[in-house]
């Protein structure tokens, strides 16, 4: 099943999106959540802070475990994304710090730190719902184009068209961006219960439609979600143009 949500704003698909993890959290108050950073959550989270300040959720007995962080950034480092769901979420609402994964970019031993966090993510039971955003080349997470379907978490060589996106948050200079990151592959995404990918803005509608209407490819990593039987797809009119609601 995959069911599109096409919201008029950002607002109103970051509230959707909210919506979609609430109902998770209410029927499932112990459920491991797989979060994604990137700017397109922030609204979501902004949401789900409102609701937890309001009483309406709670995240104490929630576990989460991220998708990505870049190799050789800490938690400490303000571009790490560790410390992005830090300040977006977890300051600010009861969840367990403890609880909360995000892959190790510092351990020198990568395939340890690979083969620990799949361990993590298969200790914790594994992921019941996963929130993902889109690359303009359609990697989710960092599985960039071209990485095969069968992955768990492994360390990838960023896509210069990527190091060029993020570089935003470096000041546009592209030579600071961390080139390699560790994430969870793309069997790790598919073994979520369900999934939530979200796509805002109009640089968003070519990538997004051909994950969904085109063929199913490695060439575009999120492609390999219109083979997962729960996909929940929620954007803005600019990203989402002919997918449209069920
Ligand atoms: C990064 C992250 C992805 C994210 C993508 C898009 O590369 N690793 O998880 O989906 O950026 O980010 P944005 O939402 O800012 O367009």
């Amino acid at each position: 099943m995959i069911r599109f949500y096409k919201e008029h704003d950002y607002g109103s698909a970051s509230r959707r999106a909210a919506d979609i993890l609430s109902a998770q959290m209410i029927l499932k108050p112990d459920s491991v959540l797989g979060l994604a950073t990137g700017s397109t959550p922030v609204g979501t989270y902004q949401e789900l802070i409102r609701r937890y300040q309001e009483g309406r959720i709670s995240f104490a007995e929630i576990t989460s475990c991220n998708l990505d962080e870049y190799v050789g950034l800490g938690g400490d480092n303000d571009q790490s994304y560790r410390y992005f769901m830090n300040h977006n979420l977890f300051d600010h609402v009861d969840i367990d710090k403890s609880r909360t994964f995000v892959p190790d970019g510092l351990d020198p031993d990568h395939e340890a730190a690979c083969r620990k966090y799949d361990e993590i993510v298969k200790s914790v039971g594994g992921v019941d719902l996963q929130l993902l955003g889109i690359g303009h080349d359609g990697h989710i997470g960092f599985n960039e184009p071209g990485d095969s379907f069968d992955k768990g978490t492994h360390i990838v060589d960023l896509q210069e068209s990527t190091i060029r996106a993020n570089s935003r948050f470096w000041g546009g200079d592209e030579s600071k961006v961390p080139k390699q990151a560790i994430t969870m592959g793309i069997a790790t995404v598919m073994s979520a219960g369900k999934i939530l990918i979200m796509a805002c803005g109009e640089d968003k509608r070519d990538i997004i439609t051909r994950a969904f209407r085109g063929p199913i490819t490695p060439k575009v990593p999120a492609s390999a979600l219109q083979l997962h039987p729960c996909v929940f797809v929620v954007g803005d009119e600019a990203a989402m143009g002919d997918l449209v609601k069920d």
